[in-house]
């Protein structure tokens, strides 16, 4: 009988180390060993038939034996859990997690693909040039001779006598139609350089330029490809107005101006209280542009136009600062 007991406890006592964390096969085995049927209890029954003179000794034997099961079974228990809890202080799945930083594209870069986007649906495909520019094409195929009183519009940065930072988009006017012939529909957007620093410019900017020659293109359609855009761009309530104005590209020339975004054309600070906003300069391709690339302005007609998207940004996005875009600041950029 002690020999049994000796054997019942080796047993449990391998067990429950071999147990690993399962508290499941902790319980199995609590009632496997100190269930009512258990190992324990089927002992006992056997104490019956042990000699009276031995029996007290046994039963003590059984006793103690029963003792050290369950300090066994509870010490495992508390191991368990324990342990288990540690684990869920490690991988809480209720802590909520840690988010990482999502990269997002910069305000411009959103605003010019807006603009490509809408000009795309139109019809107009993207073309690139290069930003280091000669002064044929900046200014002088754009009509705009050395001595022209229009080249003090800009303010240039200039590399050499022929080379300059280009100062606006429009010498991809006379890229493009050099390569071409028509129908041309192009859009070209990109970086542009004048050397102006305030509150309200930057020595770097951006712009899109928009090119559509053909056959009978009239101002009308000018007129019309533009209220679409505006209306894609700021909504189609948005009134806007064609305003008389001069390039030396174009003739007749025309400055759109959309009702102030900000105070829907009442009259606020941001539209020094006109309740108008320009926000592009535009015009019908003049014969001059069309001679310097080879084209015969008796027989095509077009029209350009060229927009600001620093300006769009600040307009669509309602932001009053323009430095605000150069600075990189992560408050800034991440609300958008
Ligand atoms: N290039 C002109 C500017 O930068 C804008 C413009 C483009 C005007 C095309 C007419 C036609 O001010």
């Amino acid at each position: 009988m002690e020999e049994a007991v000796r054997k019942l406890l080796e047993a449990a006592t391998g067990e429950v180390a071999a147990l690993g964390d399962d508290l499941k096969a902790l319980e199995q085995l609590r009632v496997r060993y100190l269930g009512r049927k258990g190992e324990v209890a089927q002992l006992f029954k056997q104490l019956g038939k042990v000699s009276e003179a031995d029996r007290p000794a046994v039963g003590k034997v059984l006793n103690e034996a029963k003792v050290s099961l369950e300090n066994l079974l509870e010490q495992a228990q508390n191991r368990l859990k324990e342990s288990a809890s540690q684990r869920r202080e490690r991988f809480d799945v209720t802590v909520p997690g840690r988010k990482p930083l999502r990269g997002r594209l910069h305000p411009i870069t959103q605003t010019a693909q807006e603009v490509s986007r809408i000009f795309n649906w139109l019809g107009f495909d993207a073309v690139e040039g290069p930003e280091v520019e000669l002064d044929y094409y900046n200014f002088e195929a754009l009509n705009i001779p050395k001595d022209h009183p229009a080249r003090d519009m800009q303010d240039t940065f200039y590399i050499s006598e022929d080379v300059v930072l280009r100062t606006h988009t429009s010498p991809l006017q006379v890229r493009v139609m050099e390569k071409r012939k028509p129908p041309i529909r192009i859009i070209a957007p990109g970086r542009t350089y004048r050397c102006d620093s305030d509150v309200t410019h930057t020595p770097m900017f951006h712009q899109v330029e928009g090119l559509l020659v053909g056959d009978d293109i009239s101002f009308g359609d000018l007129k019309g490809i533009l209220t679409t855009f505006v209306h894609q761009m700021f909504g189609s309530g948005v009134g806007l107005r064609f305003r008389p104005s001069f390039f030396p590209f174009t003739e007749p020339s025309a400055e759109v101006d959309i009702q102030c975004v900000m105070c829907g054309g009442k009259g606020c600070r941001v539209c020094s209280h006109t309740g108008w906003l320009e926000i592009l300069g535009s015009g019908m391709v003049d014969p001059e542009v069309f001679k310097m690339v080879g084209y015969d302005p008796e027989k095509v007609t077009g029209f350009a136009f060229g927009m600001g998207i620093e300006r769009i940004a600040m307009l669509k996005f309602g932001i009053d600062d323009l430095r605000l875009f150069y600075e990189n600041d992560l408050r800034f950029l991440k609300q958008f």
